[in-house]
């Protein structure tokens, strides 16, 4: 069958490639280890799920206006305002099926052919193979590991070219969990506002998952001009224990805005009508109940990379943001366990399914493959059994 080439063009997550392996060995009856996953362990909060059986009950099951309720854009306003000091009417902010749609959206709207989007790498998988859908061109910089996993000013400075349309900054980041400081934004937002048309995807998803006094910023509240040029992406998946629910927003400039809510008029029309009402609840939740959740990943962030740490050919750098821990694996290369050469992340991540029965994700993925990246969204007593595991295989 003919395919378009844009089709063609993108590959499946890699992510959901490694799962559905560990998938497979699972129904086989193995007893898999998953340190694949991008979601949180815990269940959606009972207040949110309340919300939305109510709104069920009551028949708030119609099509709703395409960008979102006016209550729902009207309470990411005050969220907005009161979290991230940032001003928005809610003409500006456009709801979505989840934030992986509203960037779908962004691009769409941003792009024309050709048109170059900056992305740091490590990188989260859906970034690059969006910006292709949108028939752009990903450009990526490379925030190395002695870096923080971050790109600097300088790097920015040198990779925009006439071509370059907007960079993604996503902070607190996956893979890495890298969070950039109030000076490390000043120093991006500076060197786009020499630039007239560029802008900047902020992808926030992951603000309240920060540890050891690390504070989330948003790059718009840097001040009214960078505000201007920076499209806020954030959702309910992450913060909320949301992830099938699908639920997510931006806040940008109105005519921006309109034009995604056109695009998203044409396309999936709006979020489900009582995912919303969900998503009200949850803006209203207790800052206890998330904080909660907050201190739980803490306890396994440091007991993950504590274990890390211990593994032969293995070092990983404490994450100060999310739920993942991105591991220098490339000290296990050029060796040989039980026979086998292992000379990538790839191949690391295939041999620690087949003999330790424990799933990671290799780092090729995210544009690092001297790297691979461990989720923590599960129990401690996991954590131990499964790196304990990876010990034995890397030993044994
Ligand atoms: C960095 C980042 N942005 C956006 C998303 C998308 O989240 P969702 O579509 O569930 O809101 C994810 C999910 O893994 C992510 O890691």
């Amino acid at each position: 069958m003919l395919l378009s080439e844009r089709a063609n063009r993108i590959k499946p997550s890699p992510t959901l490639a490694i799962s559905a392996r560990a998938k497979r060995l699972r129904a086989q009856g193995e007893d898999v280890i998953s340190f694949d996953v991008g979601e949180p362990d815990f269940d959606t909060p009972a207040a949110i799920k309340q919300a939305a059986i109510e709104a069920l009950q009551q028949g708030f099951t119609k099509y709703t206006a395409a960008a979102g309720i006016d209550e729902l854009r009207a309470a990411i306003c005050r969220k907005l305002q009161e979290e991230n000091h940032l001003t928005y009417e809610p003409n500006q902010i456009v709801v979505s099926c989840g934030a992986k749609h509203a960037l779908f959206n962004i691009f769409q709207a941003l792009l024309n052919p050709g048109d170059e989007v900056i992305i740091p790498a490590p990188y989260w998988v859906s970034y690059p193979d969006q910006v292709l859908l949108a028939d752009g061109k990903p450009v990526f910089i490379i925030g190395t590991e002695a870096q923080g996993f971050k790109i600097t000013a300088e790097q920015l400075a040198a990779a925009i070219t006439p071509r370059t349309r907007a960079v993604v900054i996503n902070s607190p980041s996956n893979p890495a969990g890298a969070v950039y400081t109030l000076q490390e934004l000043r120093a991006l937002a500076e060197v786009v506002l020499q630039h007239k048309d560029v802008y900047v995807i902020s992808d926030e998803i992951y603000e309240r998952l920060v540890y050891d006094g690390a504070a989330q910023v948003s790059i718009a509240s840097l001040g009214d001009e960078i505000k201007q040029r920076t499209i806020v992406v954030n959702g309910f998946s992450k913060t909320f224990a949301m992830t099938g629910w699908r639920l997510g927003y931006t806040a940008s400039d109105a005519k921006l805005a309109t034009a995604m809510a056109n695009i998203q008029s044409q396309s999936t029309s709006n979020p489900t009508s009582f995912v919303q009402i969900g998503g009200l609840a949850a803006l209203q939740l207790s800052a206890e109940e998330v904080n909660a959740m907050v201190a739980e990943f803490d306890r396994r962030r440091r007991r993950i990379v504590e274990l890390l740490n211990n593994l032969p050919g293995v070092s990983c750098r404490p994450p100060q943001g999310a739920f993942y821990a991105f591991a220098n694996v490339s000290g296990t290369f050029g060796k040989t366990y039980k026979g086998q050469l292992i000379e990538t992340s790839d191949a690391l991540a295939q041999y620690l399914l087949e003999e330790a029965k424990v799933a990671i994700v290799p780092g090729e993925g995210f544009g690092m493959g001297t790297h691979a990246r461990l989720s923590y969204a599960t129990s401690v007593e996991n954590i131990e059994e499964g790196l304990a595991r990876v010990h034995q295989a890397l030993t044994g």
